[in-house]
Order: structure tokens, then C-alpha cells, then sequence
């Protein structure tokens, strides 16, 4: 695991599009594995500059996101499709066909779950996978659990995840209870992943993720155990973990 220092949420920003468009520029045709939130927003925009700018072309990527709401259409508001384009797919050269999201509103979740999985396995797996990284130490949306899951599934999501997430909805009472994710095998399964976490509240699962022991109570924890892994943090992630 390699971390790298950055001084705040727009140097982790740049940090993070950096080596995301160095993928792009070395592998113009690569695979892409994708996250939500508010972490990734900034290195989006700083693509979507440097795409403007005629420095990063992203017509031959194809992209899979981890993760989506159950219940959520493609064109709900709340929903990690409409995050997806209106964040990222619609400001660059990306062909939508080649861009996929969990399908939060599909009526056969398990045969969607596998054919997602088919899909990522017959690609390639993603040459690079971007992650965020929940308070609580989740990836994507696999949670704290006993175990460490392997392809796409529904999960419940815990308390402590939709509290956090609320602050993107109305009120709590609206973020929904589930999501698909990308299991914890799959994300194993990309190239190289590449981590980004800002501000203090993530703190604490940064330490657990980088320096603690590698147990599905923290399923960042076994991204340890991945040959190219990168973690791009600032000063505040980075404050509960050794200097050097
Ligand atoms: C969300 C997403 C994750 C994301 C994480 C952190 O629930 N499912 O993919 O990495 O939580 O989110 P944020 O970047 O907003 O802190």
C-alpha cells in the first residue's frame, strides 16, 4: 500500500485526477472502475478540466461504478446514475454506452447481480478502480460484517451509513435502507486501486484501513493485502496515522 500525502481536499483532488488521467493517457481503451460521494467530486471536476483543456481524451473508457441505491431510477436526482452524469459523463467525451451503473430499479436482483459481475469479469476487471472510503471503514457499499463478500450483491445498509448519508437527501427518512454493491472480491480483482479520503471524520478508518489489522470489521482493512493499491490523503485523514 502506498500513501500518498496530499496538503488538503484540492491537492488530494489534482493528486487523484493525476494518476487517473495517466491511466487514461498510457491505456486510452482502459477500464475504469468508478465511486460516488463527495470525496471524487473534485478530481472529477479537475478531469473534466484538463478534458476541456484537450489534454485527456475519454472516448475509448468504458466505466463500471461500485454501487447504487435500491429502488432509485436512472433519473432520480438521488440516485449514483444521475450523480455519475451529472458530476463526471456529461462534461466529457465518455460514450454513455460504454458507462455502467448498478440498475437500482431492476426487478430480478439476481440475475442482475451476476450478469454485473459477467459483465466486469469479460472486460478485463477495471485497470483502475477509484474508492472512497465510508466512516465506518466500508467500501463501496460493503459494510462492517463477519465476513468479506465476493461479487455484486444487495446489502443492508447500517445505521451509521445512512446517517451519514442523509446530508445528500431531504431527510433521514429518505435514503434508502439498501444498495448494490460491487463485492469485496471483485474490487480485489481490479488492477490497480487507487483510494481517496479527506477531512477528519475519516480519520479513524484510514488508520484501520492502512495500519490495522486486516479483518472484514474494516473492509478497507484487505486492501492491504492488493498489490497496487494507492491511498491519496490530506493532512486531516491522514492525522491518526504514523508520520513516515
Ligand atoms: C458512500 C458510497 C461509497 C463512498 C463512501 C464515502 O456511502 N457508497 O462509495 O466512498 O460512502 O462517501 P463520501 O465520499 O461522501 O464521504
Amino acid at each position: 500500500m502506498k500513501i500518498v500525502r496530499a496538503k488538503d481536499y484540492q491537492d488530494m483532488s489534482r493528486k487523484a485526477a493525476n494518476i487517473i488521467s495517466a491511466q487514461v493517457i498510457l491505456k486510452p481503451e482502459c477500464i475504469l472502475g468508478l465511486a460516488t460521494g463527495s470525496t471524487p467530486m473534485g478530481a472529477y471536476q479537475q478531469l473534466i478540466k484538463w478534458y476541456e483543456k484537450g489534454d485527456v481524451d475519454f472516448s475509448q473508457v468504458s466505466t463500471f461504478n461500485l454501487d447504487e441505491y435500491v429502488g432509485l431510477s436512472d433519473d432520480d436526482p438521488q440516485s449514483y446514475h444521475y450523480f455519475m452524469r451529472k458530476n463526471f459523463f456529461d462534461h466529457v467525451n465518455i460514450d454513455l454506452a460504454k458507462t455502467h451503473v448498478p440498475d437500482g430499479a431492476t426487478k430480478d436482483p439476481e440475475s442482475f447481480c451476476k450478469n454485473y459481475d459477467r459483465m466486469i469479469a469479460e472486460a478485463g476487471y477495471p485497470d483502475l478502480q477509484l474508492l472512497g472510503i465510508g466512516n465506518n471503514g466500508h467500501i463501496g457499499f460493503n459494510e462492517p460484517d463477519d465476513h468479506f463478500s465476493a461479487g455484486t450483491h444487495c446489502v443492508d445498509l447500517t445505521e451509521s451509513t445512512i446517517q451519514a448519508n442523509s446530508r445528500l437527501f431531504e431527510k433521514e427518512e429518505d435514503v434508502p435502507r439498501q444498495a448494490y454493491t460491487m463485492g469485496v472480491q471483485t474490487i480485489m480483482y481490479a488492477h490497480m486501486i487507487l483510494v481517496a479520503a479527506n477531512g477528519e471524520k475519516k480519520a479513524q478508518a484510514v488508520r484501520d484501513m492502512c495500519f490495522g489489522p486486516v479483518t472484514p470489521s474494516c473492509p478497507a482493512s484487505i486492501l492491504q493485502l492488493h498489490t497496487n493499491c494507492v491511498v491519496v490523503a490530506d493532512e486531516a485523514a491522514l492525522s491518526l496515522c504514523p508520520a513516515e
